[in-house]
């Protein structure tokens, strides 16, 4: 019996949707990306090199935003 309960998807405020448990991305190109991680970082600065995944660039960003208003 497939698992019914819902997906936990993580909403960070400068950073990443975090999606708990395995996950099938779908690009405005129609390439699917399987991800079989326990949690999946998407992208939502679009900084990333490996976009849609987040490679941690916004932390970066985020510094430099709070070194402005500073
Ligand atoms: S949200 Fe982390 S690199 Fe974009």
């Amino acid at each position: 019996m497939p698992d019914r309960s819902p997906a936990r998807v993580e909403i960070t405020g400068e950073g990443p949707v975090l999606i708990h448990g395995p996950v099938e991305l779908v690009m405005p190109d129609g390439v699917r990306i399987r991800s079989e991680r326990a949690v999946t970082a998407l992208c939502t600065c679009r900084r990333s090199r490996r976009y849609p995944m987040c490679d941690t660039s916004h932390r970066r960003c985020a510094r430099n935003r709070r070194k402005e208003s500073e």
